[in-house]
C-alpha cells in the first residue's frame, strides 16, 4: 500500500517525531469517510483510529464532530493528532455549508462567490470559531507533550487557517508554524 495521495508531507512529518513510547496512539480527525491514511498508518504498525463527520465506511473510523471529541472518545488521550487539510479556510467552509454533500452543492457555491461582505465576514467568524473550538478539542483530548500536527497543502486556500498566537491561547506550545502546516504541543 502507497501513501495516500496528499499525505506524503503528514507521512513524514508523523515519522521525524521521535516515538516516546512504544505504541504511541494516534487520532486523525477529518480522516475521510474511509479512513485512507488511518489504515495506512495502521500497516505501518501505528495505533491509529480516525474520526469524521461524514457517515464512516471503515471500522477504524468513528462519526463525530472535532470541536466535540470527548463525546466519541470520552478520557482517551492520545499520543498523536493529525489534521490533513482540515483546519483551512476551504475545507471547513465547504463543510459549513455543505458543498459538495449534495446536489445543491453548486448552486451554494455560486451564491457564496456573489454573497456581499457582510455574509462573507459571518462566514469568516464561523469558520474561524469552529478551528478555535477544534483545537481546543484536541487539546483536551491529548496526552501531556502529545502533539497535534496540522497539515494544509501548498494551494492557497488549504493553508491553515489559525494564527500561532490563537494556538498559544488554547494553551499550546508551539514548536513548528509555516503557513500550511503546524505542530503543537500540549505542554506538560
Ligand atoms: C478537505 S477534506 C480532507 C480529507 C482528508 N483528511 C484528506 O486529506 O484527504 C476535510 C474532511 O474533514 C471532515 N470534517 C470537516 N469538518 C469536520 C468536523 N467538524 N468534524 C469532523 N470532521 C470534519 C470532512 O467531512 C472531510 O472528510
Amino acid at each position: 500500500m502507497d501513501i495516500p495521495k496528499g499525505y506524503e508531507r503528514m507521512f513524514a512529518l508523523v515519522t521525524e517525531v521521535p516515538k516516546r513510547n512504544s505504541n504511541p496512539a494516534l487520532l486523525e480527525i477529518g480522516c475521510g469517510e474511509h479512513g485512507h491514511f488511518v489504515d495506512y498508518m495502521r500497516q505501518q504498525g501505528w495505533d491509529t483510529v480516525g474520526l469524521d463527520n461524514r457517515e464512516p465506511l471503515s471500522q477504524f473510523v468513528s462519526r463525530g464532530d472535532a470541536s466535540k471529541l470527548r463525546d466519541v472518545f470520552g478520557d482517551k488521550l492520545f499520543d498523536l493528532v493529525l489534521a490533513n487539510q482540515v483546519l483551512g479556510y476551504a475545507p471547513m467552509t465547504n463543510d459549513l455549508i455543505g458543498v459538495g454533500r449534495d446536489e445543491f452543492a453548486w448552486i451554494k457555491a455560486a451564491l457564496l462567490c456573489h454573497a456581499g461582505p457582510d455574509i462573507k465576514k459571518d462566514l469568516d467568524n464561523m469558520v474561524k470559531d469552529l478551528i478555535k473550538k477544534i483545537l481546543g478539542s484536541t487539546f483536551q483530548q491529548l496526552s501531556p507533550d502529545g502533539l497535534l500536527i496540522a497539515c494544509g497543502s501548498d494551494a492557497i486556500f488549504e493553508q491553515n487557517y489559525f494564527t500561532q498566537s490563537e494556538a498559544e491561547a488554547v494553551g499550546y506550545h508551539v514548536i513548528d508554524f509555516k503557513p500550511s502546516e503546524a505542530v503543537l504541543q500540549k505542554p506538560r
